[in-house]
């Protein structure tokens, strides 16, 4: 047997899995946090921001699956529980009520952010062990976060 892995693979698993899982209930949250905007937005720019959250959990419904899968490949389970969710995730659900464009898109960018700290964590611990399919896929995410960060902050005012 080679001796010259530079670390124990079941305690990267282990610790990549628990990492992962914690991004996988943020963006469950979050999709149902979108679908709350969607249905509720209450502003002049209604259009815009219906079709623009419409976007926005379309996009995070694929990260969410992509996120499990690679779970699976690193011999783990992605959680599907959705009360281990409400306690896991650092994004929280907010209630069903009128929002306007300023909150929303608020609340968006400060989620959004969340999001994209804890793929850049994902992302720095695979680096170490070169875990390259956990980097592409967090790589992808944090494109997308990036570029819809600033798209949504260019849409403040200040
Ligand atoms: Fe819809």
């Amino acid at each position: 047997m080679p001796n010259n892995i530079p670390y124990n693979p079941n305690m990267y698993r282990s610790n990549i899995n628990n990492l992962l899982n914690q991004y996988l209930s943020n963006i469950a949250v979050e999709i149902t946090k979108l679908y709350n905007f969607h249905w509720n937005v209450k502003d002049p720019m209604f259009t815009i921001l219906h079709k623009e959250t419409e976007n926005y959990y379309t996009k995070l419904q694929e990260m969410y699956d992509e996120t499990a899968e690679r779970i699976k490949m690193l011999n783990g389970y992605p959680i599907t529980l959705l009360e281990e969710y409400a306690k896991i995730s650092t994004i929280k659900s907010i209630e069903s009520k009128n929002y306007n464009s300023e909150i929303i898109i608020r609340t968006i960018v400060n989620d959004f952010e969340l999001l994209l700290s804890l793929s850049q964590e994902i992302g720095n611990m695979a680096t170490q062990v070169n875990d390259m399919g956990t980097i592409d896929l967090v790589t992808n995410h944090i494109s997308f976060l990036e570029k819809q960060l600033w798209m949504l902050k260019s849409q403040l005012n200040k």
